[in-house]
């Protein structure tokens, strides 16, 4: 089976692994999304002197879509500096499951390992939307 180009979507997710704000871990992630229009949104960490603060690139590419009125994410593309590829953090995969639930996930590192995943992987049994309108409480 042939698979998409997805050429371009890791060439912004290192562009914006380059633009992270790291002063403190200066570990720089990259992230870019696709959207179901065709567009490019990436994102690095920014950190903050008060650590928790810190928001992922996974979250800043995935926001910065949304931010821009798209709602439907076809891939992430994810790039650590690891000598595997890395997984996404809690937070990250928990925000993954709400905004790119169907979203290609692709994990790398700079030395081309590669790793493709899903959501659900990442996140079995998540708390999503249709909990919420199951539960006690909620409009009828
Ligand atoms: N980080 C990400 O941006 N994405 C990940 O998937 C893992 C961790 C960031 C958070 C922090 O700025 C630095 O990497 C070290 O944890």
């Amino acid at each position: 089976m042939n698979q998409p180009d997805d050429t371009a979507l890791i060439s912004a997710a290192l562009t914006a692994r380059s633009l992270a704000y790291t002063p403190y871990s200066h570990f720089n992630v990259g992230a870019a999304v696709l959207t179901a229009s065709g567009r490019i949104f990436s994102g690095g960490n920014i950190e903050n002197a008060s650590y928790p603060m810190t928001l992922c690139a996974e979250r800043v590419a995935l926001v910065s879509a949304y931010a821009a009125g798209e709602r439907t994410i076809q891939a992430l593309a994810v790039v650590t500096p690891t000598l595997d590829v890395a997984s996404p953090c809690g937070a990250c995969r928990q925000v993954i499951f709400e905004l790119a639930p169907h979203a290609r996930i692709i994990l790398l590192n700079l030395n081309g390992a590669v790793r493709y995943t899903t959501p659900a992987e990442l996140l079995p049994h998540g708390f999503g939307p249709t909990q919420l309108t199951e539960g006690e409480g909620s409009a009828s």
